[in-house]
C-alpha cells in the first residue's frame, strides 16, 4: 500500500529533524517485511510564510491536508512572530480544526540518556500522559478590556471549557490505553479542590466511566501533588489522564525526567479517523540552537514510531522503537544528551541499526 504523509517542518530546528524523520521513514518502508510506500507532501508553512503572507498558513490550508493518511509536523515558532500568533495560526489550527482531541506523549526513558531522576535504573519506568487537545484551558474563550479606568487597569478574562462529552471521551481513551499495557491503571489530574465547576466535572466523569473497567486500578491526584509524583515515585504511574493546561505541563516535566525535551514524542489523534492526526516531537524551534545541525531527532523518531502504528504498522513501529533505543545505548547521543554527535550522525547510526 501506499500512504500519503502531509510535512509541515514549519521553524526552526522543526526543519532539521522532519527532514532527518523522512529519511528514516523512507528506510523503513523498503525494508519493511511487508514492504509500503510513503508519498509525501511537503508544506511550506509557518513564521517565514507569515513574514510573506500575514498568515501561518493559507486561508484553505486544511482542505489542502484534508485528505492526507497523517500529518508530519516540525515546531512552529520564530522572534519574527508573537507566540500565540505563531500557535493558534498553525498548530493549534490544525489540532482543533481536525478534532485532533486525544494528544498521546509517551514518556519513555532510553538507555545511554541521563535521567535527572535521582535513582539508580530507570528501566522500569515507563508511562503516558494523555493530554485533552480539544477544550479545556486552551478553548481559546475570553478577552481583554481596558475599561473605562483606562491604562494601568487592564482586566482580561481566560476560561476554561469543560463539556461532559469531552472529559468523556479523553478518559475513555485512557482507560481503553491502560487495558492494553501491563500495568493497567489510570491516574486522573485534575485542581477539583480550586476549579469547583469544570475540574469537578471531569472528576465526575472520570469515575463514572471507571465503574466500566473494573479490571484497571484508578486514582485521582492532585495537579501540583502530580507533579512531585512524577519526580518521587514514577514508578506509580502508568496512564495519566489530564486536560490540556495540566497534560502540556506534566509531559513536559515527564521529556525533562527522560533526559531533555529533544527525546519527547506525540501525537494528536483524531479518534474516529474522519480527518488525518499529526504526529510531532514534544519540544519547539530551538531558536538557541537551530540551523547547526545538532537538534536532537529522537523525539521526532519516537513521533514517528506513533504515525506508524497509527498507519496499523505495528512491526515497523516497533522496529523503529528498538532501533532507537539501540542508538541511544551505544552512546550515539547530540549534545542536549551530553554527546557530541550530529543530527545527520544519529539518523546514519539509527538506519544502520535498522
Ligand atoms: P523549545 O522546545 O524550542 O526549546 C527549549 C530548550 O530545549 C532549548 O534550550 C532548546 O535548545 C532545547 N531543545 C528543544 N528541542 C531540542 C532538540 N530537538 N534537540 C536539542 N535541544 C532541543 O522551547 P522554547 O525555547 O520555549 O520555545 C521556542 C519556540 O518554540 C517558541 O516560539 C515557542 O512558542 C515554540 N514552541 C513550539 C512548540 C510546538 O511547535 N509544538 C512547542 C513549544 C514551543
Ligand atoms: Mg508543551
Amino acid at each position: 500500500p501506499t500512504f500519503r504523509i502531509a510535512a509541515i517542518p514549519a521553524d526552526g530546528v522543526g526543519a532539521e529533524v522532519v527532514e532527518a524523520t523522512r529519511t528514516v521513514l523512507n528506510e523503513i518502508a523498503r525494508n519493511a517485511a511487508e514492504p509500503f510506500e510513503l508519498s509525501w507532501e511537503e508544506f511550506p508553512w509557518g513564521s517565514h510564510y507569515y513574514e510573506q503572507h500575514g498568515r501561518m498558513m493559507p486561508e484553505d490550508g486544511l482542505d489542502q491536508l484534508n485528505g492526507f493518511d497523517a500529518i508530519f509536523f516540525g515546531a512552529v515558532g520564530w522572534p519574527s512572530v508573537p507566540d500565540h500568533v505563531s500557535l493558534w495560526g498553525l498548530r493549534l489550527a490544525v489540532c482543533q480544526g481536525f478534532d485532533q482531541w486525544a494528544n498521546i506523549r509517551p514518556v519513555r526513558f532510553l538507555p545511554g540518556v541521563r535521567s535527572p531522576l535521582r535513582r539508580a535504573d530507570t528501566a522500569d519506568l515507563d508511562w503516558v500522559v494523555i493530554r485533552e487537545n480539544s477544550e479545556g484551558e486552551y478553548a481559546g474563550l475570553g478577552g481583554r478590556n481596558l475599561g473605562a479606568r483606562g491604562a494601568g487597569h487592564e482586566v482580561a478574562v481566560q476560561s476554561a471549557l469543560f463539556t461532559e462529552t469531552g472529559c468523556e471521551r479523553i478518559i475513555r481513551f485512557a482507560f481503553d490505553m491502560a487495558r492494553e499495557r501491563d500495568h493497567r491503571k489510570v491516574t486522573g489530574v485534575t485542581k477539583s479542590n480550586a476549579q469547583q465547576y469544570g475540574m469537578v466535572l471531569w472528576d465526575e466523569v472520570f469515575q463514572r466511566v471507571a465503574a466500566d473497567y473494573p479490571d484497571v486500578e484508578t486514582e485521582l491526584v492532585l495537579v501540583d501533588a502530580m507533579a512531585a509524583r512524577f519526580v518521587l515515585h514514577p514508578e506509580s504511574l502508568s496512564v495519566v489522564v489530564a486536560s490540556n493546561l495540566h497534560a502540556d505541563i506534566l509531559s513536559d516535566l515527564g521529556s525533562a525526567l527522560v533526559g531533555s525535551l529533544g527525546v519527547a514524542a506525540s501525537a494528536n489523534i483524531n479518534v474516529e479517523r474522519r480527518f488525518p492526526s499529526m504526529f510531532e516531537p514534544v519540544h519547539g524551534s530551538a531558536p538557541d540552537i537551530a540551523g547547526q545541525g545538532i537538534a536532537n531527532p529522537i523525539g521526532a523518531f519516537g513521533s514517528a514510531a506513533l504515525l506508524l502504528d497509527h498507519l496499523g504498522l505495528p512491526a515497523a513501529a516497533d522496529s523503529l522503537r528498538r532501533a532507537i533505543t539501540a542508538v541511544t545505548a551505544a552512546g550515539v547521543l547530540t549534545p542536549d544528551v551530553g554527546g557530541q554527535a550530529s543530527t545527520k550522525e544519529v539518523t546514519s547510526a539509527l538506519i544502520e541499526h535498522l
